[in-house]
């Protein structure tokens, strides 16, 4: 099964995407998450998306679309897989067809802005698994120590409140219009993000039919 999880920045989609790639077996791939390792690792490109990503910007679809290309094309995608935040810009979505890449749903998850800004100042997370916390709604069983790693978590660059209020904004003008594209393709569903975890968790499995 191809899957997109769409939605605002925090609205749960890496949270979702890890419980369903786990059901399914399939891998999710997070274009957020890959973007961060350049940025550790300091490569080129890791430190030109950096200045994007530290401002609340969409780094540029060329380079996106590239990296989604390289991942996509290995082997562990075969079977199928989540894109978690990607795409992310109705060009990115058009780049996906024309890779001939054929998608069966597309999970919106939907949270309004106010909660948003309520996860994003309490999400915590590892920078070796990539896993995310919320101190409130998701807390790791010792306080401040990842589950899987045991390594210290940390507060991510870009969930600093002003931040977080412009990606919300870059969300409204250049993501949410996807929703209309796929809407047209008949594969939108939409899940109201629920204050548990599970909750969501729940509808999500409904939306895909797992
Ligand atoms: P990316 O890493 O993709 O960030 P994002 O889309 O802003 O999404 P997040 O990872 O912040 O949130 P999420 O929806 O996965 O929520 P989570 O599950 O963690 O992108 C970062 C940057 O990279 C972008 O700003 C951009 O610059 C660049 N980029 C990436 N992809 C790009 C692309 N395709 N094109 C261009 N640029 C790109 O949950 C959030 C918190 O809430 C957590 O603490 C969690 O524990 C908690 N939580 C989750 N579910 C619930 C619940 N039901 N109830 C209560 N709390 C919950």
């Amino acid at each position: 099964m191809n899957l997109i999880f769409l939605g605002a920045p925090g609205a749960g989609k890496g949270t979702q995407a890890e419980v369903v790639t786990k059901k399914l077996n399939i891998p999710a791939i997070s274009t957020g998450n890959i973007l961060r390792e350049a940025v550790k690792n300091g490569t080129a490109q890791g430190i030109e998306a950096k200045k994007y990503m530290d401002s609340g910007e969409l780094v540029p679809d060329e380079v996106v679309i590239g990296i989604l290309k390289d991942r996509i094309s290995q082997d562990d995608c075969k079977k199928g897989f989540v894109l978690d935040g990607f795409p992310r810009t109705v060009a990115q979505a058009e780049a996906l067809e024309n890779m001939g890449i054929k998608i069966d749903k597309v999970v919106e998850i939907y949270v309004s802005d106010e909660d948003i800004i309520e996860r994003l100042s309490g999400r915590r997370v590892s920078e070796i698994s990539g896993v995310s916390y919320h101190i409130k709604y998701k807390p790791p069983k010792v306080e401040g120590i990842c589950d899987v790693t045991g390594e210290k978590l940390i507060q991510r660059d870009d969930d600093k409140p002003e931040t977080v209020l412009h990606r919300l904004k870059t969300y409204h003008e250049k993501t949410a219009p996807l929703k209309d594209f796929y809407q047209k393709q008949g594969k939108l569903v939409t899940v109201i993000g629920q204050e548990k975890v599970a909750d969501t968790t729940k509808l999500t499995f409904e939306a895909i039919g797992i």
